[in-house]
């Protein structure tokens, strides 16, 4: 098969740039290169090097654009594609008012296709080559995701969403079903092509906790899939699940009795923390998934990242969509600076671009495979105009070097900034 060398600018990273100094684990090269070999990246380094040593390789110049790994959205829910940007609500009466009716529709396996489709064709085109999904209570609604994933040969992460109380009877299960559904979904996708599977119960409020036992003993029989889910989003909520839960020591505590903590596990938001559930995080090696978009839009609040970076937890970022309001990892990105100075942190573009690349990858127990621009990962790359508006533009001429020349992208831009997305080495949108 025939070579495919990508040339640009290029940006990589050799360490995690919020607990390194981000100087020393950064590595950008104003003239690089990228080898393609099959579907993955065969080489990395100075762009002239490689067409030396790779004369037979096809080329693709992009000139000044910055070629990066794809982005990585470590928690979202396709389902709500088609309701993202709905008016007024806070998270509970948004969940019934929007949400809820929605999700209804996807035992119709035509519809779960079109959404899937529809999400996953939009994820591409703003630069996002994983997504790491929620699905509903329908199998169907599983089936058709992967199924979209897998005709794109996209390593993307989901599960069937688990609700036995607290939702309209028609988006109920029961802990049996539960179990018996996840069960058969994730023998018929774990591990088959790129595809991961991750037990998901919603969230403490809608599963008894008979039903977060059965899905903890499912994760301990099955203990490569990745488990999903919520925790302490909003005040309110938080009440709720003490309410729920009058024997549990705190929110975390709802999923570690019934054996939902766990290093593969992904716990969204995680705003509201108490001392005690950052320990018990640290601890166990679970992640927190970041998801700034919709904590402002929601109303939830402002998540401590650099607290949370320095107590060891790890981070990964995400839109949340549709309670988060972009499809765009740089719009995620600009967020998750804002709430940083609300925080008294300026996150550096390094930081912010490593977050939504090798830092959701790490969450996902996926790293060197995805969200890494460098020698045997999968050939996931995404290429960046620096100056794809007038606006972000007539900054960046004024730009002396990377940072400053980039920081404009990722505080404006949107999907105009995309120019290319590769997909195992493919390309698979064309801006
Ligand atoms: N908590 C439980 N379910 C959801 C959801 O669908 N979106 C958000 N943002 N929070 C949740
Ligand atoms: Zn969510």
């Amino acid at each position: 098969m025939t070579k495919q060398l990508l040339l640009g600018q290029t940006l990589s990273f050799s360490g995690n740039p919020l607990t390194d100094k981000w100087e020393d684990v950064t590595h950008f090269n104003s003239a690089g290169g990228v080898l393609i070999d099959g579907n993955r990246i065969g080489a990395t380094g100075d762009g002239a090097t490689l067409r030396r040593d790779h004369p037979d390789a096809e080329i693709t110049d992009y000139g000044d654009a910055l070629i990066i790994a794809g982005f990585v959205d470590a928690h979202m829910h396709y389902p709500q594609t088609g309701i993202i940007a709905s008016w007024g609500k806070q998270l509970i009466d948004w969940l019934n008012t929007y949400t809820f009716p929605e999700e209804a529709r996807f035992g119709d396996r035509a519809y779960a296709d079109e959404v899937a489709n529809r999400t996953i064709d939009l994820a591409l085109a703003h630069g996002t080559t994983t997504l790491t999904s929620f699905c509903t209570i329908h199998p169907e609604s599983v089936d058709a995701f992967f199924a979209a994933a897998a005709a794109r040969n996209m390593a993307v992460v989901a599960g069937k969403t688990c609700m036995d109380r607290n939702a309209p009877e028609n988006l109920r299960d029961s802990a049996q079903s539960a179990y018996d559904d996840s069960k058969a979904l994730l023998n018929k996708w774990h591990g088959q092509g790129r595809a991961t599977y991750a037990i998901t119960p919603r969230f403490s409020p809608t599963s008894t906790p008979d039903q977060l036992s059965a899905l903890g003993a499912l994760w301990a029989e099955n203990p490569t899939c990745l488990m999903q889910t919520h925790l302490s989003e909003q005040r309110p909520e938080i009440h709720w699940v003490k309410e729920l839960y009058p024997d549990a020591k705190d929110y975390v505590d709802t999923y570690e009795a019934h054996g939902l903590l766990g290093e593969r596990g992904l716990y969204g938001h995680a705003i509201h923390l108490e001392p005690r559930e950052i320990d018990r995080l640290r601890e166990t090696g679970g992640a927190v998934i970041h998801c700034p978009t919709s904590n402002t839009f929601i109303g939830s609040g402002l998540f401590d990242l650099m607290a949370l970076a320095k107590a060891g937890l790890n981070i990964g970022l995400a839109t949340d969509t549709g309670g988060g309001s972009s499809f765009s990892m740089l719009r995620t990105m600009a967020a998750a600076y804002e709430i940083g100075q609300l925080r008294g942190a300026a996150l550096h573009p390094a930081q912010l671009m490593w977050l939504a690349t090798e830092g959701s990858a790490q969450t996902l127990h996926m790293s060197g495979e995805i969200g890494h621009l460098g020698t045997g990962a999968m050939a996931d790359i995404t290429v960046l105009e620096l100056s794809s508006t007038p606006a972000i533009a007539q900054r960046q001429a004024k730009a002396d070097d990377i940072w400053d020349a980039l920081f404009p992208t990722i505080m404006m831009g949107d999907d105009r900034a995309v120019r290319d997305v590769w997909v195992a080495g493919k390309v698979l949108f064309a801006g």
